[in-house]
């Protein structure tokens, strides 16, 4: 007994010594960062099913939105601002610009786009099951979605406003004024903008995949998602890509080669390290979520990656250190597929062939240079092209019908006539 505690005690010792020098040897940690340290997200979300009978395996499903109880208030005038365009510096984009309801919660860009036609850094990852992510960004910089939804207000390229301006005219607006005053005592302020807008992004939970029936046990996979399970689970996919959004609930590198070190390093991505400074976290990112990862093409931070089946080969490379054969390539695929919410069995991405994709993935890649097709065009009109480009006929039929059968997409497509959707 007391030999443990004696041997705990220098331990503790120890690590305090280390941790003294280690204090020392970098920058000093400033009160903001000790904050995002111990933060995590949103607990009831983060912590969702914990007592599920296979809370303890390596997957347990998302509950029904119903069991997190909403304040409806709140969760309209965040419905409202997020399809609110004059939240941006000139009045032409809202956080639906990027994340598409129709889309599967993007824009189907490798590089977002935001006002002026201008091109952001990294590539617009899904709102939808958001909110079970322990951090997010793709580096996870924002502890949650309250801190998250400010960001892109205030980035230059992406709505490129000023926050007390944007606080200065909702204030000005008696209906938003209406609005926040029901929601909130105290009315109008950045806190309350950044959590009325979270409210928006957790009501983008969707519990309806074939994968989530199946971990409810209300239904079975098809032979070959069940092989792709398998194999994802013995090649350790399941070692980051785990939980209640298979991944989103931890940090790990992304460049093991030197190959991903260089390409990001010509991108001047440096991933966590730019929110901590600290060297362990250079090229560190959030792992991301899987649901719907079968809507949400191009992949990666960098959009760099076309389809599913090369994201999950370059994982293979890049991850667990194998080169997967074209039959674990598939099989994980349709594992992957049944992630998606029925929801969005007729959207878009499911429509295209990996071919078509492959296609309206290659035309953008001069975008990056920052000269090339796509300059100066607006962004609305880039996506009219890229349907058209990319989709028959019917196809867009089929596109418009479902817009108007989904009270969140109607509303997006409305978002360019309306000002407020109030
Ligand atoms: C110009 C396109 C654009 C606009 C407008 C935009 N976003 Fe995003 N969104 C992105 C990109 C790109 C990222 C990833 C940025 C990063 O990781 O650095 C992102 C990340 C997010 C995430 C994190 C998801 C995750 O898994 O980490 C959420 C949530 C989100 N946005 C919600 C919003 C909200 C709310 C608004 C409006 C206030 C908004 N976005 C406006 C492009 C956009
Ligand atoms: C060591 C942790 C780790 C392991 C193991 C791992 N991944 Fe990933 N995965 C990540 C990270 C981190 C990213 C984000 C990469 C980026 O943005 O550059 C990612 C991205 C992905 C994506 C793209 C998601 C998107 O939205 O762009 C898919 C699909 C994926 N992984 C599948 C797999 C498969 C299949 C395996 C097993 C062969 C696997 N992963 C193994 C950490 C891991």
């Amino acid at each position: 007994m007391t030999h443990v505690t004696g041997t705990r005690a220098l331990a503790g010792l120890f690590s305090a010594a280390l941790l003294i020098t280690g204090a020392q040897a970098s920058e000093p940690v400033d009160a903001d960062y000790q904050a995002f340290l111990s933060a995590l997200g949103d607990a009831p979300w983060i912590n969702a099913n914990a007592d599920h009978p296979s809370a303890n395996e390596a997957y347990r499903p998302i509950p029904p939105l119903a069991s997190f109880p909403a304040d409806t208030a709140k969760r309209d005038l965040g419905f409202a601002l997020f399809h609110d365009a004059s939240l941006s510096r000139d009045g032409t984009v809202g956080c639906n610009t990027c994340h598409m309801g129709m889309m599967g919660g993007i824009d189907g860009l490798s590089i977002a786009r935001g006002i002026d036609g201008e091109l952001g850094q990294r590539n617009t990852p899904t709102i939808f099951n958001a909110a079970f992510n322990f951090r997010q960004f793709w580096d996870g910089r924002a502890f949650n979605l309250d801190a998250q939804s400010i960001e892109p207000i205030v980035n230059p390229v992406e709505m490129g406003h000023d926050l007390s301006q944007v606080l200065a005219s909702l204030q000005a607006d008696p209906s938003y004024q209406a609005m926040f005053a029901e929601a909130y005592p105290d009315g109008v302020t950045a806190a309350n903008l950044g959590n009325a807008l979270s409210q928006h992004t957790k009501d983008m939970t969707r519990t309806d995949s074939p994968f989530n029936a199946y971990l409810n046990d209300e239904r079975t996979l098809s032979e070959q998602a069940l092989r792709g399970k398998d194999r994802f689970n013995a090649l350790g996919c399941v070692s980051c890509h785990n939980g209640i959004n298979l991944g989103g609930n931890s940090y790990q590198p992304v460049a093991s080669n030197f190959n991903t070190s260089l390409q990001y390093a010509l991108q001047g991505e440096e991933g966590l390290y730019a929110r901590s400074g600290r060297e362990q976290d250079r090229l560190v990112f959030k792992v991301p979520q899987l649901h719907n990862v079968g809507m949400t093409a191009p992949y990666y931070h960098d959009g760099s990656v076309p389809t599913l089946q090369d994201a999950i080969r370059r994982m293979g490379a890049q991850e667990v250190g194998r080169t997967l054969s074209d039959e674990d390539v598939n099989d994980i695929s349709a594992f992957l597929a049944s992630l998606s919410s029925e929801f969005f069995s007729g959207s878009m991405h499911s429509m295209m062939s990996d071919h078509e994709l492959e296609d309206a993935v290659r035309n953008q890649m001069p975008d990056r240079m920052g000269g090339g097709m796509m300059e100066g065009e607006n962004h609305q009109q880039h996506m009219q092209q890229m349907m058209q480009g990319g989709m028959h006929q019917e196809h867009m039929q089929h596109m418009q019908q479902m817009m108007r059968a989904t009270p969140d997409s109607a509303a997006d497509s409305d978002a360019s006539t309306h000002q407020h959707a109030h």
